[in-house]
Protein backbone atom coordinates (compact mmCIF):
# COMPACT_ATOMS: atom_id res chain seq x y z
CA UNK A 1 0.00 0.00 0.00
CA UNK A 2 1.00 3.43 -0.60
CA UNK A 3 2.54 5.19 2.18
CA UNK A 4 2.46 2.52 4.43
CA UNK A 5 5.86 2.79 6.09
CA UNK A 6 5.04 6.62 7.19
CA UNK A 7 2.21 5.52 8.60
CA UNK A 8 2.77 3.19 10.69
CA UNK A 9 6.17 5.56 11.74
CA UNK A 10 3.74 7.75 13.00
CA UNK A 11 1.54 5.11 14.71
CA UNK A 12 4.17 3.96 16.99
CA UNK A 13 3.93 7.31 18.21
CA UNK A 14 -0.09 7.52 18.40
CA UNK A 15 -0.78 5.69 21.62
CA UNK A 16 -2.15 9.71 22.11
CA UNK A 17 -3.97 10.77 24.50
CA UNK A 18 -7.60 10.51 24.93
CA UNK A 19 -9.55 11.01 27.75
CA UNK A 20 -12.69 10.36 29.47
CA UNK A 21 -15.00 12.82 29.82
CA UNK A 22 -15.62 13.90 33.36
CA UNK A 23 -18.03 12.28 34.97
CA UNK A 24 -20.14 15.11 35.89
CA UNK A 25 -22.16 15.24 33.17
CA UNK A 26 -25.54 14.45 33.39
CA UNK A 27 -26.08 10.81 31.93
CA UNK A 28 -28.37 11.22 28.58
CA UNK A 29 -31.72 9.77 28.43
CA UNK A 30 -31.85 7.11 25.13
CA UNK A 31 -34.55 9.65 23.95
CA UNK A 32 -32.18 12.80 24.64
CA UNK A 33 -29.64 9.99 22.71
CA UNK A 34 -31.72 9.48 19.58
CA UNK A 35 -32.50 13.16 19.12
CA UNK A 36 -28.31 14.22 19.28
CA UNK A 37 -28.29 11.58 16.86
CA UNK A 38 -30.62 12.94 14.56
CA UNK A 39 -28.66 16.03 14.91
CA UNK A 40 -25.60 14.95 14.01
CA UNK A 41 -26.80 13.38 11.19
CA UNK A 42 -27.74 16.67 9.85
CA UNK A 43 -24.89 18.66 11.11
CA UNK A 44 -22.75 15.86 8.91
CA UNK A 45 -24.74 15.65 5.71
CA UNK A 46 -24.94 19.38 5.34
CA UNK A 47 -21.24 20.04 5.76
CA UNK A 48 -20.75 17.41 2.75
CA UNK A 49 -24.27 18.85 0.94
CA UNK A 50 -25.77 15.70 1.09
CA UNK A 51 -23.91 13.64 -1.09
CA UNK A 52 -22.88 11.31 1.52
CA UNK A 53 -25.66 9.59 3.49
CA UNK A 54 -23.53 7.05 4.78
CA UNK A 55 -21.31 9.16 6.75
CA UNK A 56 -24.30 10.58 8.64
CA UNK A 57 -25.55 6.68 9.52
CA UNK A 58 -22.12 5.78 10.38
CA UNK A 59 -21.49 9.00 13.19
CA UNK A 60 -25.13 7.49 14.13
CA UNK A 61 -24.38 4.50 14.96
CA UNK A 62 -21.00 5.75 16.76
CA UNK A 63 -22.84 8.07 18.88
CA UNK A 64 -25.90 5.74 19.55
CA UNK A 65 -23.83 2.91 21.23
CA UNK A 66 -21.49 5.41 22.78
CA UNK A 67 -24.69 6.59 24.71
CA UNK A 68 -25.86 3.14 25.05
CA UNK A 69 -23.02 2.59 27.32
CA UNK A 70 -23.59 5.74 29.00
CA UNK A 71 -26.66 4.09 30.17
CA UNK A 72 -25.49 1.16 30.94
CA UNK A 73 -27.34 -0.80 28.14
CA UNK A 74 -24.36 -1.64 25.77
CA UNK A 75 -21.06 -3.36 27.23
CA UNK A 76 -17.46 -3.12 25.99
CA UNK A 77 -16.49 -5.52 23.74
CA UNK A 78 -20.09 -4.68 21.72
CA UNK A 79 -19.36 -1.10 21.80
CA UNK A 80 -15.84 -1.10 20.61
CA UNK A 81 -16.96 -3.82 17.92
CA UNK A 82 -19.99 -1.45 16.92
CA UNK A 83 -17.49 1.18 16.50
CA UNK A 84 -15.33 -0.53 14.42
CA UNK A 85 -17.87 -2.08 11.91
CA UNK A 86 -19.42 1.34 11.66
CA UNK A 87 -15.96 3.23 11.18
CA UNK A 88 -15.35 0.19 7.92
CA UNK A 89 -17.89 1.81 5.92
CA UNK A 90 -16.79 4.77 5.71
CA UNK A 91 -14.85 5.34 2.06
CA UNK A 92 -13.77 8.64 0.54
CA UNK A 93 -16.37 10.77 -1.45
CA UNK A 94 -13.91 13.82 -2.44
CA UNK A 95 -9.92 13.86 -3.44
CA UNK A 96 -8.08 16.47 -1.48
CA UNK A 97 -5.47 18.12 -4.58
CA UNK A 98 -4.38 21.05 -2.90
CA UNK A 99 -2.71 22.03 1.14
CA UNK A 100 -4.90 25.04 1.44
CA UNK A 101 -7.89 23.88 0.19
CA UNK A 102 -7.33 20.36 2.49
CA UNK A 103 -6.76 21.83 5.80
CA UNK A 104 -9.58 24.66 5.42
CA UNK A 105 -11.60 21.63 4.96
CA UNK A 106 -10.29 20.15 8.10
CA UNK A 107 -11.37 23.38 9.64
CA UNK A 108 -14.76 23.03 8.66
CA UNK A 109 -15.32 19.46 9.84
CA UNK A 110 -14.11 20.85 13.09
CA UNK A 111 -16.39 23.94 12.47
CA UNK A 112 -19.32 21.98 11.63
CA UNK A 113 -19.03 19.82 15.27
CA UNK A 114 -16.66 21.45 17.51
CA UNK A 115 -17.74 18.87 20.12
CA UNK A 116 -17.34 15.68 17.88
CA UNK A 117 -15.72 12.80 19.62
CA UNK A 118 -12.31 11.66 17.87
CA UNK A 119 -14.31 8.51 16.14
CA UNK A 120 -16.61 11.31 14.10
CA UNK A 121 -14.14 13.37 13.57
CA UNK A 122 -11.79 10.37 11.64
CA UNK A 123 -14.98 9.36 9.82
CA UNK A 124 -15.82 13.02 8.54
CA UNK A 125 -12.01 13.50 7.89
CA UNK A 126 -12.19 10.07 5.85
CA UNK A 127 -15.14 10.35 4.11
CA UNK A 128 -13.69 13.81 2.66
CA UNK A 129 -10.62 12.19 1.35
CA UNK A 130 -8.14 13.97 4.02
CA UNK A 131 -6.20 10.61 4.45
CA UNK A 132 -4.18 8.96 2.07
CA UNK A 133 -5.66 5.60 2.81
CA UNK A 134 -8.77 4.22 3.47
CA UNK A 135 -10.06 2.89 6.72
CA UNK A 136 -10.17 -0.32 5.52
CA UNK A 137 -6.76 -0.52 4.08
CA UNK A 138 -5.84 0.79 7.36
CA UNK A 139 -7.89 -1.81 9.41
CA UNK A 140 -5.76 -4.27 7.33
CA UNK A 141 -2.79 -2.43 8.47
CA UNK A 142 -3.31 -2.09 12.20
CA UNK A 143 -3.96 -5.76 12.00
CA UNK A 144 -1.41 -6.99 10.08
CA UNK A 145 2.76 -7.13 10.41
CA UNK A 146 4.81 -4.05 9.74
CA UNK A 147 8.12 -4.42 7.48
CA UNK A 148 10.92 -1.72 7.03
CA UNK A 149 11.24 1.19 9.11
CA UNK A 150 7.68 0.14 10.92
CA UNK A 151 9.05 -2.93 12.03
CA UNK A 152 9.14 -3.81 15.60
CA UNK A 153 11.25 -7.01 15.31
CA UNK A 154 14.32 -5.84 13.94
CA UNK A 155 17.77 -7.98 14.29
CA UNK A 156 20.39 -5.40 15.64
CA UNK A 157 23.69 -7.31 16.12
CA UNK A 158 25.98 -4.40 17.37
CA UNK A 159 26.44 -5.12 20.51
CA UNK A 160 26.46 -1.79 22.88
CA UNK A 161 29.90 -0.59 24.08
CA UNK A 162 29.32 -0.18 27.63
CA UNK A 163 26.21 -2.12 29.77
CA UNK A 164 23.28 -0.71 29.48
CA UNK A 165 21.25 -3.81 30.24
CA UNK A 166 19.43 -4.71 32.99
CA UNK A 167 19.85 -1.84 34.13
CA UNK A 168 22.60 1.42 33.41
CA UNK A 169 24.31 2.80 36.39
CA UNK A 170 21.17 3.33 39.11
CA UNK A 171 18.68 3.25 36.32
CA UNK A 172 15.95 1.14 37.36
CA UNK A 173 16.09 -2.26 35.96
CA UNK A 174 13.87 -3.22 32.66
CA UNK A 175 11.17 -5.43 32.85
CA UNK A 176 10.73 -6.14 28.84
CA UNK A 177 13.58 -8.29 27.79
CA UNK A 178 16.71 -6.82 25.99
CA UNK A 179 15.43 -8.57 22.91
CA UNK A 180 12.03 -7.12 22.59
CA UNK A 181 13.99 -3.69 23.47
CA UNK A 182 16.54 -3.83 20.56
CA UNK A 183 14.23 -5.12 18.34
CA UNK A 184 12.03 -2.33 18.52
CA UNK A 185 15.12 -0.12 16.98
CA UNK A 186 14.83 0.05 12.96
CA UNK A 187 18.44 1.07 11.99
CA UNK A 188 18.20 1.75 8.10
CA UNK A 189 21.32 0.51 5.98
CA UNK A 190 22.60 4.11 5.27
CA UNK A 191 22.71 4.71 9.29
CA UNK A 192 26.29 6.08 9.42
CA UNK A 193 27.36 5.28 12.92
CA UNK A 194 28.05 8.45 14.64
CA UNK A 195 29.56 10.60 11.98
CA UNK A 196 26.29 12.49 11.18
CA UNK A 197 24.22 13.48 14.31
CA UNK A 198 22.09 10.44 15.28
CA UNK A 199 18.50 11.14 15.45
CA UNK A 200 15.68 9.01 17.30
CA UNK A 201 12.22 9.26 15.42
CA UNK A 202 9.10 8.51 17.23
CA UNK A 203 7.62 9.78 13.99
CA UNK A 204 8.70 9.88 10.66
CA UNK A 205 9.84 12.86 9.60
CA UNK A 206 10.65 11.77 5.92
CA UNK A 207 12.57 15.03 5.23
CA UNK A 208 15.39 13.96 7.79
CA UNK A 209 15.89 11.30 5.58
CA UNK A 210 19.43 11.67 3.54
CA UNK A 211 20.02 15.51 5.45
CA UNK A 212 23.41 16.19 6.14
CA UNK A 213 22.57 17.14 9.73
CA UNK A 214 20.34 14.08 11.46
CA UNK A 215 20.98 10.39 10.54
CA UNK A 216 17.53 9.17 11.52
CA UNK A 217 16.64 5.57 13.06
CA UNK A 218 13.10 4.83 13.53
CA UNK A 219 11.85 3.29 17.42
CA UNK A 220 8.48 1.08 17.14
CA UNK A 221 7.10 0.02 20.26
CA UNK A 222 4.90 -3.03 20.09
CA UNK A 223 1.24 -2.06 20.83
CA UNK A 224 1.02 1.19 19.18
CA UNK A 225 1.73 2.89 22.20
CA UNK A 226 -1.53 1.65 23.85
CA UNK A 227 -0.04 -0.41 26.36
CA UNK A 228 1.78 0.90 29.68
CA UNK A 229 3.42 4.43 29.57
CA UNK A 230 5.89 3.20 31.80
CA UNK A 231 6.24 0.30 29.90
CA UNK A 232 7.03 2.45 26.61
CA UNK A 233 9.21 4.78 28.69
CA UNK A 234 11.21 1.44 29.51
CA UNK A 235 11.83 1.05 25.27
CA UNK A 236 12.75 4.68 24.61
CA UNK A 237 15.33 4.43 27.92
CA UNK A 238 17.21 1.59 26.58
CA UNK A 239 16.99 3.09 22.57
CA UNK A 240 18.33 6.34 24.15
CA UNK A 241 21.23 4.41 25.51
CA UNK A 242 21.72 2.07 22.71
CA UNK A 243 22.26 4.77 19.89
CA UNK A 244 24.56 6.67 22.20
CA UNK A 245 26.34 3.48 22.73
CA UNK A 246 27.22 2.12 19.31
CA UNK A 247 27.70 5.41 18.22
CA UNK A 248 29.57 7.07 20.80
CA UNK A 249 27.93 10.02 20.04
CA UNK A 250 24.98 12.10 22.25
CA UNK A 251 21.62 11.87 20.39
CA UNK A 252 18.84 14.25 19.57
CA UNK A 253 15.17 12.56 20.19
CA UNK A 254 11.79 13.69 18.25
CA UNK A 255 8.52 12.75 19.68
CA UNK A 256 4.75 13.09 18.69
CA UNK A 257 2.20 13.36 21.10
CA UNK A 258 2.48 10.21 23.73
CA UNK A 259 6.25 9.50 22.73
CA UNK A 260 7.19 12.69 24.54
CA UNK A 261 5.90 12.00 27.90
CA UNK A 262 7.23 8.44 27.44
CA UNK A 263 10.64 10.31 27.06
CA UNK A 264 10.07 12.39 29.32
CA UNK A 265 9.63 9.41 32.22
CA UNK A 266 12.87 7.83 30.92
CA UNK A 267 14.36 10.76 31.70
CA UNK A 268 12.82 11.30 34.87
CA UNK A 269 13.34 7.79 36.26
CA UNK A 270 15.83 6.14 33.92
CA UNK A 271 18.58 9.30 34.57
CA UNK A 272 21.31 8.10 33.01
CA UNK A 273 19.58 8.73 29.59
CA UNK A 274 19.91 12.32 30.34
CA UNK A 275 23.71 12.31 29.66
CA UNK A 276 23.24 10.80 26.29
CA UNK A 277 20.90 13.04 24.67
CA UNK A 278 21.83 16.48 23.15
CA UNK A 279 18.25 17.82 22.97
CA UNK A 280 14.56 16.94 22.41
CA UNK A 281 12.00 18.16 19.87
CA UNK A 282 8.29 17.22 21.00
CA UNK A 283 5.80 17.57 18.60
CA UNK A 284 2.00 18.01 19.77
CA UNK A 285 3.23 16.96 23.41
CA UNK A 286 0.53 16.36 26.31
CA UNK A 287 2.97 16.76 29.36
CA UNK A 288 -0.68 17.48 31.66
CA UNK A 289 -2.40 15.03 30.00
CA UNK A 290 -5.91 16.05 28.26
CA UNK A 291 -9.10 17.40 29.36
CA UNK A 292 -10.32 16.67 25.58
CA UNK A 293 -13.93 15.88 26.78
CA UNK A 294 -14.52 13.62 23.27
CA UNK A 295 -16.43 10.43 23.99
CA UNK A 296 -13.70 8.40 23.40
CA UNK A 297 -13.83 6.11 26.65
CA UNK A 298 -16.78 6.52 28.54
CA UNK A 299 -17.63 5.95 31.93
CA UNK A 300 -18.00 2.03 31.87
CA UNK A 301 -16.35 1.45 28.42
CA UNK A 302 -13.24 -0.31 29.35
CA UNK A 303 -10.30 1.30 27.41
CA UNK A 304 -6.54 1.07 26.63
CA UNK A 305 -4.14 1.15 29.36
CA UNK A 306 -2.09 4.09 27.68
CA UNK A 307 -5.29 6.54 27.37
CA UNK A 308 -6.21 6.03 30.80
CA UNK A 309 -2.87 7.32 32.04
CA UNK A 310 -3.46 10.28 29.72
CA UNK A 311 -6.28 11.97 31.73
CA UNK A 312 -5.15 15.74 32.85
CA UNK A 313 -3.32 16.67 35.40
CA UNK A 314 -5.06 16.24 38.74
CA UNK A 315 -7.47 12.82 37.27
CA UNK A 316 -4.17 10.58 36.38
CA UNK A 317 -2.15 9.19 38.40
CA UNK A 318 0.53 8.31 35.30
CA UNK A 319 0.35 12.46 34.60
CA UNK A 320 0.61 13.52 38.46
CA UNK A 321 3.36 11.12 39.18
CA UNK A 322 5.26 12.73 36.39
CA UNK A 323 4.83 16.06 37.18
CA UNK A 324 6.07 15.92 40.64
CA UNK A 325 9.41 16.85 41.96
CA UNK A 326 10.39 18.96 38.57
CA UNK A 327 8.97 16.11 35.99
CA UNK A 328 6.90 19.35 34.81
CA UNK A 329 10.68 21.19 33.57
CA UNK A 330 12.47 19.59 30.87
CA UNK A 331 16.04 17.46 31.80
CA UNK A 332 17.83 17.81 28.70
CA UNK A 333 17.49 20.86 26.27
CA UNK A 334 14.06 20.94 24.99
CA UNK A 335 11.88 22.07 21.82
CA UNK A 336 7.78 21.82 22.21
CA UNK A 337 6.24 22.66 19.35
CA UNK A 338 1.98 22.98 19.36
CA UNK A 339 -1.43 23.86 17.97
CA UNK A 340 -4.08 25.43 19.82
CA UNK A 341 -6.36 25.73 16.40
CA UNK A 342 -6.96 22.74 16.73
CA UNK A 343 -5.15 19.94 18.39
CA UNK A 344 -8.25 17.33 18.89
CA UNK A 345 -6.44 15.31 21.01
CA UNK A 346 -4.86 17.46 23.74
CA UNK A 347 -6.81 20.26 25.05
CA UNK A 348 -6.04 22.52 26.79
CA UNK A 349 -3.12 23.30 23.60
CA UNK A 350 -3.43 26.94 23.78
CA UNK A 351 -0.50 29.58 24.62
CA UNK A 352 1.40 28.84 28.14
CA UNK A 353 -1.36 27.63 29.57
CA UNK A 354 -1.03 23.96 27.32
CA UNK A 355 -0.12 20.73 28.14
CA UNK A 356 2.64 20.68 25.57
CA UNK A 357 4.43 23.40 27.70
CA UNK A 358 7.24 22.55 29.72
CA UNK A 359 8.85 24.82 32.39
CA UNK A 360 12.61 25.40 32.98
CA UNK A 361 13.54 24.69 36.57
CA UNK A 362 16.96 23.37 35.66
CA UNK A 363 17.94 25.60 33.19
CA UNK A 364 18.60 23.51 30.77
CA UNK A 365 17.13 25.75 27.64
CA UNK A 366 13.54 25.13 26.75
CA UNK A 367 11.51 27.13 23.77
CA UNK A 368 8.14 26.71 23.68
CA UNK A 369 6.33 27.28 20.40
CA UNK A 370 2.81 27.98 20.30
CA UNK A 371 1.75 27.90 15.92
CA UNK A 372 -0.83 30.34 16.81
CA UNK A 373 1.46 33.20 18.82
CA UNK A 374 4.62 32.58 16.26
CA UNK A 375 2.12 33.34 12.91
CA UNK A 376 -0.53 35.33 12.69
CA UNK A 377 -3.90 33.02 13.21
CA UNK A 378 -4.88 34.95 9.13
CA UNK A 379 -1.53 33.44 7.76
CA UNK A 380 -1.15 30.31 6.44
CA UNK A 381 0.87 28.60 9.21
CA UNK A 382 -0.64 30.14 11.76
CA UNK A 383 -4.17 28.78 10.93
CA UNK A 384 -5.37 25.57 11.60
CA UNK A 385 -3.68 22.52 12.18
CA UNK A 386 -4.08 19.30 14.05
CA UNK A 387 -2.62 17.20 16.75
CA UNK A 388 -1.09 15.17 13.63
CA UNK A 389 -0.90 18.32 11.24
CA UNK A 390 1.48 19.82 13.85
CA UNK A 391 3.80 17.39 11.47
CA UNK A 392 4.06 19.06 8.32
CA UNK A 393 4.21 22.70 9.31
CA UNK A 394 6.42 24.77 7.98
CA UNK A 395 7.86 26.29 11.16
CA UNK A 396 7.29 23.24 12.75
CA UNK A 397 10.44 21.48 10.74
CA UNK A 398 11.91 24.74 10.75
CA UNK A 399 12.20 24.54 14.30
CA UNK A 400 13.26 20.60 14.27
CA UNK A 401 16.20 21.48 11.80
CA UNK A 402 17.53 24.49 13.58
CA UNK A 403 17.16 22.46 17.00
CA UNK A 404 19.27 19.81 15.14
CA UNK A 405 21.78 21.80 13.35
CA UNK A 406 22.59 24.29 16.53
CA UNK A 407 21.72 22.02 19.76
CA UNK A 408 19.99 23.20 22.29
CA UNK A 409 16.84 24.31 22.01
CA UNK A 410 15.24 25.67 19.22
CA UNK A 411 14.72 29.24 17.97
CA UNK A 412 12.16 31.48 16.08
CA UNK A 413 14.64 34.04 16.03
CA UNK A 414 17.02 32.01 13.60
CA UNK A 415 13.55 30.79 11.35
CA UNK A 416 12.83 33.43 8.21
CA UNK A 417 9.06 33.97 9.70
CA UNK A 418 7.92 36.00 6.96
CA UNK A 419 8.77 33.50 4.74
CA UNK A 420 7.61 30.37 6.64
CA UNK A 421 4.43 31.77 7.96
CA UNK A 422 3.10 32.37 4.13
CA UNK A 423 3.44 28.28 3.64
CA UNK A 424 0.69 25.66 4.48
CA UNK A 425 2.95 22.87 4.50
CA UNK A 426 7.57 22.53 5.64
CA UNK A 427 9.62 22.77 2.59
CA UNK A 428 9.41 19.83 0.54
CA UNK A 429 6.12 18.47 1.21
CA UNK A 430 3.06 18.59 -1.27
CA UNK A 431 -0.98 17.79 -0.40
CA UNK A 432 0.12 13.72 -0.75
CA UNK A 433 2.40 14.37 2.55
CA UNK A 434 -0.15 15.88 4.21
CA UNK A 435 -2.79 13.28 3.50
CA UNK A 436 -0.25 10.34 4.36
CA UNK A 437 0.07 12.45 7.75
CA UNK A 438 -3.07 12.60 8.28
CA UNK A 439 -3.27 8.77 7.99
CA UNK A 440 -1.95 8.83 11.11
CA UNK A 441 -4.89 10.15 13.47
CA UNK A 442 -7.44 7.25 11.32
CA UNK A 443 -4.60 4.90 12.27
CA UNK A 444 -4.68 5.71 15.95
CA UNK A 445 -8.00 5.87 16.09
CA UNK A 446 -8.31 1.96 14.34
CA UNK A 447 -5.39 0.88 16.72
CA UNK A 448 -7.11 2.79 19.70
CA UNK A 449 -10.94 0.72 19.05
CA UNK A 450 -8.85 -2.75 18.16
CA UNK A 451 -5.80 -2.74 21.23
CA UNK A 452 -6.44 -5.85 23.54
CA UNK A 453 -6.80 -6.32 26.16
CA UNK A 454 -9.06 -3.06 27.72
CA UNK A 455 -8.53 -2.06 31.02
CA UNK A 456 -11.23 -0.58 33.60
CA UNK A 457 -8.47 1.38 35.61
CA UNK A 458 -5.01 2.07 34.71
CA UNK A 459 -1.99 0.47 35.56
CA UNK A 460 -0.24 0.95 39.16
CA UNK A 461 2.73 3.11 39.29
CA UNK A 462 5.46 0.99 38.96
CA UNK A 463 7.84 0.48 42.90
CA UNK A 464 10.58 2.34 41.89
CA UNK A 465 8.78 5.50 41.12
CA UNK A 466 8.95 6.79 44.28
CA UNK A 467 9.81 10.90 43.58
C1 LIG B 1 4.25 14.96 -4.03
O1 LIG B 1 5.63 14.74 -4.12
C2 LIG B 1 6.00 13.39 -4.41
C3 LIG B 1 7.51 13.34 -4.46
O2 LIG B 1 8.06 13.77 -3.27
C4 LIG B 1 5.40 12.95 -5.71
O3 LIG B 1 5.68 11.58 -5.92
C5 LIG B 1 3.88 13.16 -5.67
O4 LIG B 1 3.33 12.85 -6.93
C6 LIG B 1 3.57 14.60 -5.33
N1 LIG B 1 2.13 14.73 -5.20
C7 LIG B 1 1.45 15.73 -5.75
C8 LIG B 1 -0.03 15.71 -5.55
O5 LIG B 1 1.99 16.61 -6.38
Amino acid sequence: MQGTSIVLAFLSLAGSAFARPAPAEPVPSPSVTAIASLEDRSLIGDLLGDSNGLLGDVVGDINNVLSEVGVGEVVGTQAWSTISSALAQVTATTTQTNAASAISQLSSIHAAKPSANLFEFVAAVAAEGLTANNVNDLLGFVDGLATGENSMSNVNIQAPKDTIYPRKGKDPKYSVTESSLRSAIYIPPSFTNGKVQPVILMPDISLLTGSTYADPVWLNIPGYLLNDAQTNAEYAAYAINYIASITGKKVSIIGWSQGNINIQWAFKYFTSTQKSVRNHIAISPDYAGTVNANLICPEGLPCDPAVLQQQYKGTSNFIDQLRLNGGDSAYVPTTTVYSGLFDEIVEPQQGTGASAYLNDARKVGVTNNYLQGICNPVLPAGSFYTHEGVLYNPIAFGLVKDALINGGAGQTSRLDLNTLCNMYLAEGLNVSDLLLTENAILVAALALVLYEPKVSAEPAIKAYATY
